[in-house]
């Protein structure tokens, strides 16, 4: 698939990309000796395995094996190839290409490619005005089926005539050349006589875009029951399912300001959704979720809503959808519809609100599995609530404050019956069973009930970010509540204009009022002037374990964590706006200025923000 050019042109292209720079603007990297360290982009880690080594210009990460040169590790990060990156880090450091491009073989590689995209191009056009130009029964099903003019048109489908040849023919008079057009894959080759039929006929027509808007594959579906219900376009030099969200290209526009999109099993959700004013939801091409999938999402997205239909595969399927996409640190919901439908049948039928609901009511991964996992067990039999416990267990294990696997111990508790502190004592190992708690401490350290865990709780800084402000907040408050000392240890360094929750701004808030006039804080007035919203918020904010010891480094540590992550919300939305610009085809005047503008503002966060990270 990749592109050769010449090793003097790739080395150029190297050295002017200094690897530090380059892996600096996704990770933060911190000088250790001669190497640099940081937190491994590529699995996830709580400690620094992942090496970069300038002299080299080389990385390694000792944790999940990943190495290799400044192009390795835009391949990896940015999920393209070697060309792909190789013209990133180009262009990047001002190097034209095309330029370079003389060279017969390389020439002859990238206008396959571009042909390929043309042809491509070219035949969902045929297929579109053979839907909407002629009389034809494509389109008498699609409206059938309660497609509007407008999204047929938005999502570009069209309509492959019941006829051997005629897109073949018509790709030779435009031009094409036949083993080209036999490289797309929208003709087979004849098996005992000479030629090549359509592949598609007979069948309405989905073409599946990319995020740069090139057309690179197509779905096919029978109109009715006949098999195979969709047929899609093979792997091919520029079409590969497990790298492609379909309808990426108009979702990754509609993640809103929660930065959610919502996943389905196919092409007809995804289209039904928008039609029905759901713009944020893609569809994999009937495969199981892949890695480079899950790096789509973390690229485009924050959060990932699943929708699959809801039979026993489609769980299973969603289960493993989901390990993936909470590994490269994607929050997971899925959506349990009552009733068994796909979110095409469920929007038609019971309409928008009723499906933004079932957004709304997504349950976490967590919960989702102990919902499996409770269905399979009897509860009212005491083997059945023995495995559900132990079952459970080892999934709220995963989790990673103790806060959260308190609120899950408490329901676990509550479903089965059994006591609180038994199911705590399994979790934490503190059990007299030596070889189950070596095993436990080794992966959760920072949870193990002997080793102070409350203490430990506070200081992991890297897992408050992910969690988000509203965890840190929430820490900082009830440090706040505890005593008036710690409270103008905090309004010392920062103001309520620091928090970015509203809600625990103005808890924050309320507290100052009252300590302007009180040393103490009394809950029941406290409580008195907070809505219902922030009395739910309080509570989790009471809930919380002060802790004793060390209280001006706890403080100095969320402070400094809720300045990071407030950094990292602005280095996100730069880099999303640059990279917005870099893709735009059809650049402006002063974009090119503006990018680097940009950039300037990006390399004094992320100077701050390693500045923060030292401290
Ligand atoms: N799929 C496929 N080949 C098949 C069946 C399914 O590639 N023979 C893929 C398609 O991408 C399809 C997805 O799996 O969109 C989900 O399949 P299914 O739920 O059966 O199809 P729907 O999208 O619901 O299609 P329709 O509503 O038209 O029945
Ligand atoms: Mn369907």
């Amino acid at each position: 698939m990749s592109i050769k050019y010449s090793d003097q042109l790739i080395e150029e292209v190297s050295q002017r990309n200094d690897i530090i720079d380059i892996v600096s603007q996704y990770i933060n990297l911190k000088k250790t000796g001669k190497n640099y360290k940081g937190l491994c982009p590529f699995h996830n880690e709580k400690t620094p395995s992942f090496v970069v080594s300038e002299d080299k210009q080389l990385f390694h990460c000792f944790g999940c094996g990943e190495a290799g040169n400044v192009i390795n590790f835009v391949m990896k990060i940015e999920n393209l190839d070697f060309f792909d990156s190789l013209e990133l880090l180009a262009e990047k450091s001002g190097i034209d290409l095309s330029e370079y491009r003389n060279d017969g073989s390389n020439k002859e590689k990238v206008d396959r490619k571009s042909k390929l995209y043309k042809i491509n191009r070219e035949a969902a056009l045929f297929f579109y005005q053979n839907l909407t130009k002629t009389k034809n029964v494509g389109i008498k099903y699609l409206l059938n089926r309660g497609l509007s003019v407008d999204v047929i048109k938005k999502f570009g489908l069209g309509y492959a005539i019941n006829d051997w040849e005629k897109l073949n023919k018509y790709l030779l008079t435009m031009g094409y050349d036949q083993k080209l057009i036999y490289e797309s894959g929208l003709v087979i080759k004849r098996k005992e006589n000479e030629g090549y039929y359509d592949r598609f006929r007979n069948r309405v027509m989905f073409p599946i875009i990319s995020t740069t808007k090139k057309i690179i594959g197509f779905g096919g579906r029978v109109l009715g029951d006949g098999v195979p219900k969709y047929l899609n376009s093979p792997e091919s030099p520029i079409f590969n399912k497990g790298n492609i969200l379909y309808g990426l290209n108009l979702a990754r526009n509609e993640i809103g300001k929660e930065k959610k999109l919502i996943v389905v099993e196919g092409y007809t959700d995804v289209i039904s959704l928008y039609q029905f004013g759901i713009k944020n939801a893609v569809a994999t091409l009937g495969t199981s979720l892949t890695k480079n999938h899950a790096g789509l999402f973390k690229r485009y997205c924050e959060e990932v809503i699943i929708a699959y239909d809801s039979d026993l595969a489609g769980q299973a399927a969603t289960i493993r959808g989901m390990d993936i996409l909470d590994e490269v640190g994607c929050r997971v919901k899925v959506i349990k519809l009552n009733v068994k439908m796909d979110p095409d049948e469920y929007i038609r039928s019971f309409g928008t609100d009723a499906f933004r609901e079932n957004v709304e009511n997504a349950v976490p991964l967590i919960d989702y599995k102990i919902e499996l996992i409770k269905n399979e067990n009897d509860l009212n039999t005491n083997e059945g609530r023995i495995s559900f416990i132990n079952k459970s267990i080892k999934v709220i294990r995963s989790l990673k404050s103790p806060v959260e696997i308190d609120i899950y111990v408490e329901r676990l508790s509550k479903e089965a019956n059994i006591a609180p502190n038994v199911i705590k004592s399994e979790i934490y190992g503190n059990n007299r069973d030596k070889k189950n708690q070596y095993k436990y401490n080794k992966n959760n350290r920072k949870f193990n009930y002997k080793n102070n865990r409350y203490e430990k709780n506070l200081k992991p800084m890297k897992k408050l970010e992910k969690n988000g402000s509203i965890e840190i907040e929430k820490s900082i408050i009830s440090l706040c509540l505890s005593s008036k000392t710690n409270y103008e240890k905090v309004t010392s360094q920062i103001n309520s204009h620091d928090f970015l929750n509203e809600d625990s701004r103005s808890i924050f808030n309320t507290i100052g009022d009252i300590y302007k006039t009180s040393n103490k804080i009394d809950i029941i007035s406290l409580l008195d002037q907070l809505d219902f919203e922030k009395v739910k918020l309080l509570k989790q904010i009471k809930e919380r374990v002060v802790p004793f010891e060390d209280i001006d480094k706890i403080i100095k540590d969320l402070l400094i964590s809720l300045k990071i992550f407030k950094l990292n919300e602005q280095i996100k939305i730069i880099k999303d706006e640059i990279r917005r610009l870099e893709v735009e085809k059809n650049k402006e005047e002063g974009d090119v200025e503006k990018i680097k503008e940009l950039r300037g503002e990006l390399l004094l966060l992320v100077k701050e923000l390693s500045n923060l990270r030292v401290n």
